[in-house]
Order: C-alpha cells, then sequence, then structure tokens
C-alpha cells in the first residue's frame, strides 16, 4: 500500500466532470476500460506523463498508450495506413492497440513514445471510459494502473492496492469484462507486427489484414515493454502442473482440478477461454495473497488450451512465472 485509500466513486456525471477537472490540473485518474483499468493522464502534457511513470515505478523506455473516443480523432495525432483504418473498422472501439507513426504536429507527449517516432493509440469500448474521454476532449495515456512488473487491476480495489494515493480518483466500473490487456500491433513497415497477444486474436486480426509477424522472432525487434518477468505475483508459478507439490496453491482450469490443494481457485469450471481471461488476474492476486498468509510456497497453474484469447492468457502466465530479475 502507498498511503491512504483513494476515493472510488461510482461514476456519475458530477464524478466524470470531477475526474474531467483533476485531468485538467495535471492530476492522475484510474478509469475502467472492458480491459483492465488504466492510470489515465493527459496525453498532451509532458508533466502528466511524467507523473504516470513516477506513480507506476515505470522505466521511461517504456512507451505508453493514448486513448482516444473514435479512431477520427485518433487520426488528427498518428498516421493510419489502409490495415489500420481496416482493423479500426472492425475492432474499434474495442481491446486493439495499434502501434503507428506519429505525424509530425502529434499532439502527444514525447514522453508518452519514450523517444520512438511512433505512438501506441487505442479507442475502448467501456462505456466510463467513451464519457471520460468525451468530457476531458484530449487524449489521455493510460497505462494499465498497476505498479509496473506487476498483475492489472481489474477491479477498482485492485487499483487502491497498488497505488493508494498515487491516484486522485478511482471512476468505478465493477470488474473489467475481459480482464486481459489490449492485443497490440505495431503497423510501421512491410510487416504487420503483433507486440503482444490480447483479446483479439491472431486469426481474427489475420483475417482482416492478413499475414502477421511476432515480436521477438527472426528480423523482428522484441516490443520496448515485454520483458519477460511482468505481470509477477510475489508466490512463484509453475506452468502446466498435471500434479500438486506439498505448499503449493493451484490455480485451476476446467471440470477436472488436480486433487490435494488446500487453496484452489477455478479459472473456468466449465473449461470456457473467456470466463478464464476475465477472472485471471484476480485470481493470481488472491492466491498470491492468501498462499502467502497460509504459508504456502507456490502456485501451480495447471494447462490452459492455446487456442483464441488462451494465447493470451499462456502469454501472461509465462511471463508471470519467468525468472525475476533481482531487484
Ligand atoms: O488494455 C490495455 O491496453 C490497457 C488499458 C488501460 O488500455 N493498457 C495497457 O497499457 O495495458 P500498458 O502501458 O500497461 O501496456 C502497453 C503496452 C506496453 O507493453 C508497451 O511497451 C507497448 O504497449 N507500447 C506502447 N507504445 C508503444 C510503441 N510506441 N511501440 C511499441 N510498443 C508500445
Ligand atoms: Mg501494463
Amino acid at each position: 500500500m502507498n498511503g491512504p485509500s483513494p476515493r472510488i466513486l461510482s461514476p456519475t456525471d458530477e464524478a466524470i466532470a470531477e475526474a474531467a477537472a483533476l485531468l485538467e490540473k495535471g492530476a492522475l485518474v484510474a478509469l475502467p476500460t472492458e480491459t483492465v483499468y488504466g492510470l489515465a493522464g493527459d496525453a498532451t502534457s509532458d508533466s502528466a506523463v511524467a507523473a504516470i511513470f513516477a506513480a507506476k515505478d515505470r522505466p521511461q523506455f517504456n512507451p505508453l498508450i493514448a486513448h482516444y473516443p473514435s479512431a477520427e480523432a485518433a487520426a488528427r495525432d498518428v498516421s493510419f495506413d489502409p490495415r489500420a483504418q481496416e482493423l479500426a473498422r472492425r475492432f474499434w472501439p474495442g481491446p486493439l492497440t495499434l502501434v503507428l507513426p506519429r505525424r509530425a504536429d502529434c499532439r502527444v507527449s514525447l514522453l508518452a513514445s519514450a523517444g520512438l517516432d511512433s505512438q501506441a493509440v487505442r479507442v475502448p469500448r467501456h462505456e466510463v471510459a467513451q464519457r471520460l474521454l468525451a468530457k476531458f476532449g484530449r487524449p489521455l495515456a493510460a497505462p494499465s494502473a498497476n505498479r509496473s512488473g506487476r498483475v492489472s487491476p481489474t477491479l477498482p480495489q485492485h487499483v487502491a492496492e497498488e497505488l493508494g494515493d498515487r491516484v486522485a480518483l478511482i471512476l468505478d466500473g465493477g470488474a473489467c469484462a475481459i480482464g486481459i490487456e489490449s492485443s497490440v500491433v505495431a503497423l510501421l513497415g512491410d510487416d504487420a507486427v503483433l507486440l503482444r497477444p490480447g483479446a483479439v486474436t491472431e486469426e481474427e486480426i489475420q483475417a482482416a489484414i492478413g499475414p502477421l509477424a511476432h515480436a521477438g522472432e527472426a528480423g523482428q525487434p522484441r516490443g520496448p515493454g515485454m520483458m519477460a518477468s511482468h505481470y509477477a505475483p510475489e508466490l512463484p508459478l509453475r506452468l502446466d502442473a498435471t500434479s500438486l507439490s506439498a505448499g503449493e496453491a493451484l490455480l485451476a482450469f476446467g471440470p477436472r482440478p488436480l486433487p490435494g490443494a488446500t487453496l484452489s481457485l477455478n479459472l473456468s469450471p466449465g473449461g470456457d477461454l473467456q470466463e478464464a481471461a476475465a477472472r485471471l488476474f484476480a485470481a493470481l492476486r488472491q492466491l498470491d495473497r492468501d498462499g502467502r498468509r497460509q504459508g504456502l510456497s507456490g502456485i501451480a497453474a495447471m494447462p490452459v488450451p492455446d487456442r483464441g484469447i488462451g494465447r493470451a492468457i499462456n502469454d501472461r502466465l509465462r511471463r508471470a512465472a519467468a525468472p525475476r530479475p533481482v531487484s
């Protein structure tokens, strides 16, 4: 916890107006999106963007997404090629982020781009995010509202736990429907590159624009924020568990959870991948917290099918299980 708890407000018109006024003053506000909660600041303000990096303890080389109410609004700041236009047409508003060339007169702070000549842009579908964007009238820089390297928040209480009074106000949108961050696609050269798998699946993206390269594969740079270790609980996470060791909590999936767990949560007893994605981060948080309280030594995760949004789930599980940098 960082200091006293921030206010969590139901998203009435008054609360949206107060949030917009805070943003106008350069303060930071947490807002719900359909993916995860974001920590929003005025994307056109260097000091607001710097405050976002500071509140998250985020390295300055890891750039931020600018959020817009519409593709037309985003087109003021970045250049859309025909592929970008097609993806925006199909998937916006929604859980897809496009990394596009900054226009010469781009209003978004260069700090948000971390010195790159590209800018990540997204049009969220969540009604509260849309209302705040409309009221504020300028793009909002908004990374996930967690401290750097930790699990993204899918409930307002998670944001309060992560950021305490580093955020002025949290708008309450309940639990995020998707629960995993947006898919990130870079369209900067001939290749379209998937930087981060998410709710819009590879198959859907390829159906719209053709073949997709992957960050980190031959000839493709790794995304700047795509560290191997990320989304990490404090307890070590073991993947593809087919049996449980003593002292392990269980992250189960499907109708046949492994026997013998004293502490377990099932991402989806019916084996539904959308439901599993929506529960993933809250489940990791809860197993981590309760497991540590109960003196357990780790979390074992059962395998999740690697198709559709299951790929994004497995990406996040791999990062949560990766060796941590010593800090
Ligand atoms: O669903 C989401 O995308 C949420 C909600 C709040 O919109 N936001 C989010 O932001 O997940 P963040 O900052 O936690 O993740 C953004 C990812 C990072 O991995 C970052 O490195 C990458 O997008 N990114 C941002 N700008 C980029 C750029 N110019 N080039 C390459 N990657 C970029
Ligand atoms: Mg994040």
